[in-house]
């Protein structure tokens, strides 16, 4: 369906697929969302594939021996084979629901963490992770003893692929886990040269997408990765939907993270067995409704091309560099090569949280603070975080001069 990214992008007409965006705001200014990076906006065809799912097909899932159940196990397993499309995944059983990104980091941390790395094995993530790829790893740290390992990030917001190298070196690495995108600096990681290193050195590696996975067509198999993570929420779907990617050998070996209804095949009171992967890590009823409307995002951002979509952002990336630049007293964070529609900032001595309020009453939402990636601003000796404005398919060039304009009076009003 990548095709469809050879048609012309017409974020227009696209803006008017997304309901919120034509709503009257509070200070009658029309919304300028600039933080899709936290949750992006819902399209008509997500909020009405999951209205209508529970109108005409909504029962429980795997259980009922009668039509309307099996019309909403056939909606809930369809979901996953877009899922395992859009990821070009080899098989539809190694897509495994969850509810979010954290969720399934945390997964593979009990799971894999704990049932097949070795004691004495480390965990190798970077200085740009989410909490959600690190708060994991130290609890498995604290737990196990498996040592937790970072790796550096340089002064644009790269990865230093040196340091990367040399904290592999000792063969002791089991997992590298890191973002495929930054959810502050924007950087786009090189997975391909990360999976590379770390397969030399036999460790696996797990690439949270929660970020990238919106941009960038992700093809697990060409990366080449073990295990890889995303949230539909980001991705124009709902909340309380998230999906991990695992090789079906990983998760054949990885015993069950949850236990309870649908993960067993046979269960008595002195022991139980479970149901091969993905049901093993599906326990109780799953998030029938919010992977129907994730089918809908994935159909969505597919007919729109994956391609197109990434040019679109390439565009308004090169349009935010440019624009962001002259803004008086503004300090970028991250000056990466290869980096996605993510800009975190500092404009003097304002307090982020007093920026954004203030951006607020022009109409203008962004996001302050630390963005759940505390150690990565104390790297940059920002403790009282940043601002960020993070950009969607619907984002527009117009909405970046808004922002460059409201930054530029703010400036003048903190004076
Ligand atoms: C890079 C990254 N990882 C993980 C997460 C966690 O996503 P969720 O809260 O949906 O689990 C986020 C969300 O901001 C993110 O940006």
């Amino acid at each position: 369906m990548d095709g469809v990214a050879a048609s012309p992008f017409d974020v227009a007409r696209i803006r008017q697929d997304f309901p919120i965006l034509s709503q009257p705001q509070a200070r009658g200014r029309p919304l300028v969302f600039l933080d899709s990076g936290a949750s992006a906006q819902k399209p008509r065809v997500v909020i009405d594939a999951m209205v209508r799912c529970m109108e005409t097909a909504y029962a429980n899932v795997h259980r009922g021996a009668y039509r309307l159940s099996e019309l909403a196990t056939d909606a809930y397993e369809a979901a996953r084979g877009a899922t395992a499309r859009f990821l070009n995944a080899a098989d539809p059983r190694e897509i495994v629901f969850t509810k979010n990104s954290t969720e399934a980091m945390n997964l593979v941390a009990h799971s894999w963490g704990r049932g097949v790395l070795q004691p004495g094995q480390a965990v190798l993530i970077s200085e740009l992770e989410h909490h959600a790829n690190i708060v994991p790893w130290q609890m498995l740290r604290d737990d196990r003893g498996n040592e937790l390992r970072v790796c550096r990030v340089t002064d644009a917001g790269e990865l230093d692929m040196d340091d990367l190298e040399a904290k592999l070196a000792d063969g002791k690495v089991g997992l590298v886990a890191v973002a495929h995108m930054s959810n502050v600096l924007g950087t786009v990681t090189p997975v391909d040269r990360i999976v590379a290193l770390a397969h030399a050195h036999g460790a696996k590696v797990l690439l949270d997408g929660s970020q990238a996975a919106v941009h960038r067509r992700v093809d697990v198999q060409a990366i080449g990765c073990d295990f890889y993570c995303f949230t539909g929420h980001k991705l124009y779907g709902p909340t309380g939907i998230g999906v991990l990617w695992a090789r079906l050998e990983h998760l054949e070996r990885m015993p069950p993270f949850l236990g309870g209804g649908d993960m067993i095949s046979v269960v008595t009171f002195e022991k139980s067995e479970w149901a091969p992967p993905p049901a093993k890590f599906e326990a109780g009823t799953p998030a029938i409704v919010e992977a129907v409307g994730l089918h809908a995002a994935i159909d969505y951002v597919t007919a729109i091309g994956m391609g197109a979509i990434e040019a679109h952002e390439r565009a308004l990336v090169d349009h935010a560099t440019a624009r962001l630049a002259q803004v008086p007293g503004l300090t970028l964070l991250g000056a990466a090569q290869d980096r996605g529609g993510v800009f975190a900032f500092g404009l003097d001595a304002a307090h982020p949280h007093d920026l954004a309020t203030l951006l607020d009453r022009a109409g203008i939402a962004v996001r302050a603070g630390r963005h759940c990636a505390e150690p990565l601003h104390a790297r940059f000796g920002l403790e009282n975080g940043t601002t960020r404005a993070s950009f969607g398919l619907y984002t527009t060039k117009d909405e970046i001069d808004l922002l460059a304009q409201a930054l530029t009076e703010a400036r003048e009003f903190f004076k």
